[in-house]
């Protein structure tokens, strides 16, 4: 269902609702249920921006006495819209918990990227039933990327009829509406709009740490590679007012926040949707070099759009991170074009040496899709050996897995699982030989480290991340924790870098 027709269903419900006792009529008009035909449409709705989000009058103090938990599944997009739906719960009068014991709603706030994501969901969902019979008065609700799939909505309305409410992506600023709707009623409620999208600003949140936070540029995605179901789950590319997100930025920076990393499915085709300014990523980037914030990070991003004008911004550095994430998918130009990618092996390595030649110490990161269906040997060495020749710093890797509704999810494999777990393995190796040799690297030099907090296993030891995003551990004073300190690098291991400190930065030269 469209916004359109959801406004229109809204006509038809009657105005006396809340005092009906017919609550099967009442859950028609709640009942919304995904479409990922209606997902798959580009263009026809018009983006609207809300800056307005306000809680009800109606549903203020609905949380006191009450707590919440909201467990995150999946990428930064899902951390930061928990961020979000927490700020909702706050201003509802809710309190947080650690535990789900202890809470009087449950969120799971979901990924679909790959199937072993939604198993995880669906094993402890029958976790939550338990709960749900000890304590009838818990609300349970599936929220996310999973929600917005017919399938799963499907499942959960015959297998799972103990969750309370459904709701996807496009519904997050709704959820005082749909908490009403469930403690009223007494069947499921399912509110998912399967829609381009909207922008909406002004939403409450809670941040989880003070040192680091995400901001979003954008919102959802057109690229519809082959494989991914993110485009249907997450609506059309849509980005945010640059004054909105300047504005985020510098009340970040004001707050004393030192790092923040910009999200969107694909970063850089930020802008592309305004109409009545050319503004693109490489500007916005260019804009917040100037804000007073330590580090700017960007995720993730598509090589298709990454323009020379974002290399020469990225290029001044200042507060923009010399890290890219750039994921590749795969080195055979063959694959490229089935998954849909939009550029050949020769085109990203192009795009490899314009940025090396911009950024002579960048580190290079990438996302690797191994056993795509009729992936053949030569195919996958091509990716093993674009690893080497682009020399990435780490990747993520993944085995391919077939998404329901996506054109990848047709076709025919004769790849076996053996095959694709045997060159995941064998590209792993290769991920953990580079990892550790670009570690290796910083031995003896000294890094601008951002200290998170004490080393899980130590008390006694601090640790943060360098702007290339590597972990370093080293011994220094607890008030150094959310600063930027200088440290030695003494030893180096695959996945991190042991230091001693030399001094705290009490503030880093912005140019
Ligand atoms: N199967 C495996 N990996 C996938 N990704 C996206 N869709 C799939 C899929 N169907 C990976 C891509 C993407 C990352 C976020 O997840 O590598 O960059
Ligand atoms: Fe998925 Fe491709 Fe969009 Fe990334 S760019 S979210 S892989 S469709």
């Amino acid at each position: 269902m469209n916004e359109k027709q959801r406004l229109e269903s809204q006509q038809v419900q009657s105005p006396e609702k809340n005092k009906e006792k017919d609550y099967s009529k009442y859950f028609q008009t709640v009942y919304m249920p995904p479409s990922l035909k209606d997902a798959r449409r580009r263009g026809r709705e018009e983006i609207k921006y809300h800056d307005d989000f306000d809680i009800d009058e109606r549903f203020k103090g609905m949380g006191n006495g009450r707590k919440f938990y909201i467990r995150t599944y999946g990428c930064q997009m899902n951390e930061h819209d928990t961020e979000v739906m927490a700020g909702i719960f706050m201003n509802l009068g809710y309190q947080p918990t650690e535990t789900v014991e202890d809470a009087d709603v449950v969120l799971m706030n979901t990924c679909a990227i790959r199937e072993n994501a939604e198993n995880k969901v669906f094993g402890e969902l029958g976790h939550l039933k338990h709960l749900k019979m000890e304590k009838p008065d818990l609300l349970l609700g599936v929220c996310g990327c999973m929600a917005q799939q017919e399938s799963v909505v499907n499942r959960i309305l015959q297998k799972h009829p103990f969750v309370d409410m459904i709701f996807g992506t496009h519904n997050i600023h709704r959820l005082p509406e749909i908490l009403n709707e469930a403690y009223m009623s007494k069947e499921m409620v399912v509110e998912v709009w399967s829609k381009e999208g909207d922008v909406i600003e002004n939403l409450p949140k809670v941040r989880t740490g003070n040192i680091k936070a995400w901001v979003n540029i954008m919102y959802g995605c057109d690229k519809f590679c082959t494989y991914c179901i993110v485009p249907y789950t997450r609506g059309k590319e849509r980005s945010r007012r640059p004054e909105d997100i300047i504005q985020e930025v510098r009340q970040l920076a004001a707050h004393g926040y030192k790092e923040i990393t910009l999200l969107g499915q694909n970063v850089n085709a930020y802008g592309k949707d305004f109409e009545d300014i050319d503004y693109r990523f490489g500007d916005l980037m260019d804009d917040l070099r100037k804000v007073d914030i330590p580090r700017v990070r960007f995720t993730t991003s598509h090589p298709r759009d990454f323009d020379d004008h974002l290399i020469e911004v990225l290029a001044n550095k200042g507060n923009l991170v010399e890290h890219i994430h750039l994921p590749v998918q795969s080195g055979s130009s063959a694959m490229l074009k089935i998954m849909g990618r939009k550029y050949t092996r020769e085109h990203y390595l192009e795009l490899v040496r314009k940025i090396k030649q911009a950024i002579p110490d960048v580190s290079l990161s990438t996302d690797i899709i191994v056993g795509f269906p009729n992936e053949t040997d030569e195919q996958f060495e091509e990716t093993m050996s674009l690893y080497r020749e682009v020399g990435f710093e780490t990747a993520y890797t993944f085995i391919y897995s077939a998404r329901e509704g996506t054109p990848a999810a047709k076709m025919k494999d004769n790849v076996s699982m053996e095959v694709k777990k045997e060159r995941l393995q064998r590209l792993n190796a290769l991920v953990n030989d580079y990892s550790r040799k670009a570690m290796e690297a910083h031995k003896g030099q000294i890094v601008e480290v951002l200290v998170e907090g004490e080393s899980k296993n130590n008390p006694e030891i601090l640790s943060g991340y360098t702007r290339k995003n590597k972990l370093v551990n080293f011994k220094g004073p607890k008030s150094a924790i959310g600063n930027l300190v200088q440290v030695k690098i003494t030893d180096a291991k695959t996945w991190t870098l042991n230091g001693e400190m030399i001094d705290v930065k009490e503030s880093v030269e912005v140019i």
